[in-house]
């Protein structure tokens, strides 16, 4: 079967190596995947993770939902095929990142246990904290930080995660973080603490 990748020859010996790279960081590269309902604390928790870790000396970059959709993404919207190609995308821009020697934290919902299969596959085992940012349908629906759940409420939004497009528990997460049960420094803290477990302390 003829596919776009018979005439594509990639050369990867000839490039700098990632260790040159993470050497000239004093670092190590990883993925700290975040995902979860929308109003979870994904992004906030992100953002936080990504203060912290800056101001210890380390290269950090944050690649979120609402922020990749309006630019790399703004083709594609919520369906099943679309969530698909928006976390494959992302995945590989992560892979691309980590590969640089970057920490680099994603904040997606990744709805299903299938699209945070393929973004360990694409990413690896080695690069990647699975992070699963837990809170109920009802309590994201309270906080509702963008006013989005009250539109979904008013019917102005379709394929809304959680009501008619699923959301699946997931079944391997490394890391589960109760934003019902912790306050923002408690998820801080130990999102923190599991992170530097993944890069290293020095
Ligand atoms: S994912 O399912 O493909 O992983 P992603 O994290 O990129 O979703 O985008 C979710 C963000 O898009 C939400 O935080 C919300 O602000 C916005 N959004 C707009 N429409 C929807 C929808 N139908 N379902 C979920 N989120 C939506």
């Amino acid at each position: 079967m003829s596919s776009n990748l018979d005439h594509i020859y990639p050369v990867f010996d000839k490039m700098l190596p990632r260790e040159a790279k993470e050497e000239l960081l004093g670092q190590r590269g990883a993925v700290i995947w975040m995902y979860g309902l929308s109003g979870s604390g994904k992004s906030t928790l992100a953002n936080l993770l990504e203060r912290r870790l800056h101001e210890q000396g380390r290269m950090v970059k944050v690649l979120d939902g609402d922020n990749v959709r309006s630019g790399l993404n703004k083709n594609l919207g919520f369906s099943d095929e679309d969530r698909l190609e928006n976390i494959r995308r992302v995945s590989e821009v992560a892979k691309l990142f980590a590969d640089s020697g970057i920490i680099t934290i994603t904040s997606f919902i990744t709805p299903n246990n299938e699209l945070r299969k393929m973004a360990r596959e694409i990413i690896g085992d080695d690069d990647l904290l699975e992070v699963y940012v837990k809170a109920s349908f009802e309590i994201c629906a309270e906080r509702d930080p963008k006013g989005l759940y009250a539109k979904v409420k008013a019917g102005e939004v379709k394929q809304f995660t959680g009501k008619d497009s699923a959301f699946e528990e997931p079944d391997r997460p490394d890391l589960v973080i109760d934003t019902e049960a912790l306050s923002e420094e408690e998820s801080l803290s130990v999102l923190l603490d599991a992170s530097l477990a993944k890069v290293g302390r020095s």
